[in-house]
């Protein structure tokens, strides 16, 4: 029996001894009153009635009880400012405590939503912490979303008060922030009583008096607040995901699980200790962002770097070996897609000999299904353990992974090997019967959930309920197909959703086509994802014009092209889109969308047997061959 498969069965047998026992590992004001209650199914909760503080255990529990003030808490290191800033635990504990201070000062205490629209920058990290050092939950929201994205956000989370940076950077450009946020409370019902703002040199914003307040004078006048114990069930943050419609679902987060679900994912999942340095290059606007590059790596004891620049372009596909080298990363954690344009640019990853790479342990995946040609040339080039390992922003840490503290399994490529302790995953049929080994189904988790994975959505039982725990009662639906093998590796294949990943940011096809779908000469349409060489996805619109219409096909897309982006974000990447004559249809009206996709990207399907009209398809493919589909 492996040293997995030992920790794999006590958590499975005995879920609250085991979660006890890692629960020992964080700062309680008070003790919990029950390991896990059940009373209430599907609602499970884990150690009610404890008192935490998650912004304690990131920062103070390390200066004042282990006496590592002086030790690197972040690093900051911007390719695309040509800035970099470090902060000792002590230095980070004194900023985020003013900030706490300041955010209290404008009235906001336990339980207030503070909503942060900012880019890779110290302070988002200081405004997340502050914000859980007063009670308060924290929203974050990613900068490629556009003004009607922030608007939803804005009035399902209600905030007091918003943090926003003026703007952000992307190689070549400056993406003024401020007017999307301006125009976003603008579009919204609720408004913010206040909005913090982070004025950056390279495009300050104008402040509307009254309203806005400069995040400089803010510290200027702020007392530091010290840390206000929760109850481990209060939200230590909302996060807000694709779900499929047009309205993101707030993803809620515990205080207590979370906290003790990530220290143990940093030991055993990841192999850190305290001291060294762990690296996610993801975003903060994105879970990875939020579990892995602030709150995992801090309540551990690690220096976490913060890196605002692209894995190529910022100067070269070498960026990522360059900081690996220049703050001796032991572990990071990325996305396929960044793998792909590394290796897009430098086939040969030459550029890597540039640099001391001693230090480097393993790299992680995730966001989407790693390729295995990527993964092996990135284990082939630097010799290191390369894990695929899948999760979401629901579960907030990995569901299935390669558990490098409990001794690696061997790694087969393609898989992201078994599922995590605490994870009961199961792969279920039409009927919600467990299927045999290899057969594919619908991934899904037997409740209670571990730790840190979404006790519900933000003010939304019911929704939390039809989205996840209905389909197949007693289990968590992930929306993920594939298998498990023979050997009990996992095998992610699709999403049985309208989700597509595109460069590893989860974006919604039905929310795509809702935007579509409202411009005045769209009869109706439908987006798809096909495959892409870099960013694994990306979507494809198809719309059919209403009866009368005569403009020009070309003027229209362009059309619904700037709609995406002005409504979505250019996160959205929707670039192509066909005017067609009609769409392909089952009988009972339902668009084929897996079979267009399915011809787009060359794959071998069969004619449903329901179809309306089988012609249509060689029209779609016509279509489809006019913007480059399928490609060679
Ligand atoms: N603020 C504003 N705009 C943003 C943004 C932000 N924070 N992040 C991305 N965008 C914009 C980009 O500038 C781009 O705009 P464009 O259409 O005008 O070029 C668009 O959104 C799409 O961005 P992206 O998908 O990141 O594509 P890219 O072509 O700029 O870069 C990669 C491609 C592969 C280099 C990039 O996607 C990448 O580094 N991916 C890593 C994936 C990752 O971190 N995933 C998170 C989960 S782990
Ligand atoms: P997000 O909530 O943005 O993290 O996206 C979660 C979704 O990304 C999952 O439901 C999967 O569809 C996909 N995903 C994440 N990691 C992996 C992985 N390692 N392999 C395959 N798909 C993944």
């Amino acid at each position: 029996m492996s040293r997995y498969d030992e920790i794999y069965a006590r958590a499975h047998n005995q879920p609250e001894l085991f979660w006890e026992e890692a629960a020992e590992e964080i700062h309680w004001y008070k003790k919990w009153d029950k390991v896990l209650d059940r009373s209430n199914p599907p609602f499970y909760r884990w150690f009610p009635g404890g008192a935490v503080n998650t912004c304690y255990d990131a920062l103070d529990r390390h200066i004042d009880e282990k006496g590592h003030g002086d030790r690197l808490a972040l690093i900051y290191d911007s390719p695309v400012t040509d800035k970099l800033r470090r902060f000792s635990y002590a230095e980070l504990r004194q900023e985020v405590a003013l900030f706490a201070g300041a955010l209290s000062k404008l009235g906001v205490g336990k339980g207030d939503r503070v909503l942060i629209y900012m880019p890779m920058v110290p302070q988002t990290v200081v405004a997340m912490l502050a914000s859980a050092r007063i009670g308060a939950i924290h929203s974050v929201v990613f900068g490629g979303f556009a003004a009607p994205e922030l608007a939803t956000r804005i009035d399902d989370a209600k905030p007091k008060v918003i943090v926003a940076g003026s703007c952000g950077i992307e190689p070549g450009r400056i993406v003024p922030y401020k007017p999307l946020l301006d125009a976003a409370i603008e579009l919204a019902d609720h408004k913010p009583q206040k909005c913090l703002i982070m004025q950056r040199e390279e495009k300050p914003a104008d402040l509307i008096p009254g309203r806005d307040i400069d995040w400089n004078e803010a510290m200027e006048n702020a007392q530091a607040h010290e840390c206000v114990p929760v109850d481990s069930n209060d939200p230590v943050y909302i996060l807000y995901t694709s779900g499929t419609t047009g309205i993101p679902k707030g993803i809620v987060r515990d205080s207590a699980g979370h906290m003790v679900a990530l220290k143990w994912t940093m030991t055993n999942t990841y192999d850190t200790a305290p001291g060294e340095v762990y690296w996610a290059a993801s975003d903060v606007g994105w879970v990875v962002g939020h579990s892995y590059i602030v709150y995992g790596p801090l309540l551990q004891g690690c220096t976490s770097v913060l890196y605002e620049g692209k894995p190529v372009g910022t100067p070269d596909a070498g960026a990522f070996w360059r900081v690996m080298a220049d703050h001796k990363v032991k572990t990071m954690f990325t996305a396929p897609t960044a793998l792909r344009a590394i290796k897009r640019e430098d086939p040969d990853a030459k550029l890597m000999a540039d640099y001391d790479l001693t230090s480097f342990k393993a790299l992680f995946l995730a966001g989407e299904r790693a390729d295995p040609t990527t993964v092996e040339w990135a284990a082939r080039h630097l010799g290191t353990p390369v894990i695929d390992h899948w999760w979401q922003t629901e579960t907030g840490w990995s569901i299935t992974g390669n558990f490098l503290g409990l001794g690696a399994l061997p790694i087969k490529y393609g898989s992201s090997t078994k599922p995590a302790p605490g994870f009961d995953l199961q792969v279920l049929n039409e009927q919600a019967i467990e299927v045999q080994a290899g057969e594919i189904g619908a991934l899904s988790v037997k409740l209670p959930m571990p730790p840190g994975c979404l006790p519900t959505l933000w003010k939304n039982d019911e929704g939390y309920i039809s989205s996840y725990l209905e389909d197949y009662p007693g289990y968590y639906k992930t929306g993920d197909a594939g298998y498990v093998d023979e050997e009990g590796y996992v095998w992610v294949m699709t999403r049985t959703d309208d989700i597509i990943n595109v460069a590893g940011h989860r974006l919604s096809t039905g929310a795509m086509e809702e935007v579509l779908a409202a411009h005045p000469d769209v009869a109706e349409c439908a987006v798809m994802g096909v495959h892409d060489e870099l960013k694994g996805q990306v979507p494809l619109g198809l719309m059919v014009l209403k009866v009368g219409v005569n403009r020009s096909p070309e003027e229209i897309v362009f059309e619904s092209v700037q709609m995406v982006r002005d409504k979505i974000g250019p996160v959205a990447s929707f670039k192509t889109a066909i005017v067609v004559k009609r769409l392909p249809k089952t009988r009972s009206g339902k668009i084929l969308r897996g079979t267009m996709q399915k011809i787009a990207d060359n794959e071998d399907y069969r004619m449903p047997a329901t179809i309306d009209d089988p012609d249509i398809l060689e029209e779609i493919a016509e279509a489809l061959a006019t913007v480059g589909y399928p490609q060679s």
